[in-house]
């Protein structure tokens, strides 16, 4: 099969497109044939061994997707050849930026019925990533004002919207020329962060959904409230340290599993989540994708067009 790949760590210079192993099912796995993988920061860092050395070469990234499924292992009941799903892989284990993936059945449910193969691979980590930060950590509740920091990339796109139809007022900070988009995703506030301090513009927060790290991550604390509570996803496996005693710092647990995938179906198919604006590459042209999400300045979400 064909595959985007890389023989060395580096730069996305370094992913390569050409043939690449098929995967071999193993019992309790499903085969599917992947029409689109989707791009995320983890990727770059990946390919750059940011998260150590990968354990074999050549390695393709790409943690989510959509496709049809092509075989089944054995013991695999729940779904049939040729049903249309979408899946994150495991923790640890990429490989969808290829024409096929070998994956657990647990992580894999049946693809939104309304969407394409890209719009579908577009939302299963970013949608996954959003609901553990949003349901589960944070329990945002209706009336509750929340801030989403990085308003327009992939996860806050998810987020802001999750927060928005459970009923709470979401604030969020994006640069100028995706003020108009971050709105339409339903921010009832939107700070132009190269304008604006968002500290100074926001005080007494319930809860703060951070997406950018750095600087911005540790000041996001100033703007709750007594008791509020942060969650943080750029900012590795923990919370920023917090300058404050009365506020709590989380790092959600992002696991993988179909009932969060189920859930972005039902989110998607009610119409309380949209997806993200989407830009599509060709599969060889992954390096491309990976160039620009490494510049962290693109709008919505990066999707690889497999087939
Ligand atoms: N399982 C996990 O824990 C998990 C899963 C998914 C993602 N992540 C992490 O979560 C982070 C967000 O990922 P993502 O894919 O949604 O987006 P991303 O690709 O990291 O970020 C892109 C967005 O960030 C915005 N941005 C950059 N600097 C900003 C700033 N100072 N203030 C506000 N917005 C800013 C950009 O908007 P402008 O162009 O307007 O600046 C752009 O739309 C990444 O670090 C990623 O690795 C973690």
């Amino acid at each position: 099969m064909k595959a985007a790949f890389f023989r060395q760590h580096g730069g996305p210079e370094v992913l390569e497109f050409g043939d690449y192993p098929d995967p071999v099912v193993k019992p309790g796995e499903v085969l599917v044939d992947v029409h689109a993988a989707s791009v995320n920061g983890a990727d770059w860092r990946v390919v750059a061994g940011s998260y150590g050395p990968v354990s074999f070469f050549p390695y393709a990234p790409g943690r989510d997707f959509s496709g049809v499924v092509s075989a089944l292992g054995d013991g695999v009941t729940d779904f049939q050849v040729g049903d249309e799903v979408f899946g994150v892989c495991d923790v640890g284990i990429e490989a969808a930026y290829a024409e096929k993936v070998a994956i657990r059945a647990p992580l894999l449910a049946r693809k939104p019925s309304g969407l394409s193969h890209v719009e579908a691979a577009s939302v299963a980590l970013i949608g996954l990533t959003a609901l553990c930060a949003v349901e589960d950590t944070l329990q945002v509740r209706a009336g509750e004002t929340v801030l989403v920091q990085g308003g327009a990339g992939g996860v806050a796109s998810f987020a802001i919207q999750v927060a928005r139809h459970t009923g709470c007022r979401v604030i969020s900070t994006t640069s100028a020329a995706n003020i108009d988009y971050v709105h339409s995703l339903g921010a009832d506030l939107v700070i132009d962060y190269n304008k604006d301090d968002f500290t100074q513009m926001v005080s007494g927060a319930d809860a703060v959904f951070d997406t950018v790290g750095g600087d911005v991550a540790i000041r996001s604390y100033l703007v709750l409230r007594p008791g509020g509570r942060a969650a943080f996803i750029a900012s590795g496996p923990k919370p920023p340290p917090t300058p404050r005693t009365d506020v709590i710092g989380l790092r959600p647990a992002v696991g993988r599993d179909r009932a969060h995938l189920d859930r972005i179906r039902t989110l998607v198919s009610e119409g309380a989540v949209r997806v993200p604006e989407i830009t599509v590459f060709p599969l060889a042209e992954a390096a491309r994708a990976n160039t620009l999400s490494r510049g962290r300045h693109f709008r919505g979400k990066l999707v690889l067009q497999v087939r």
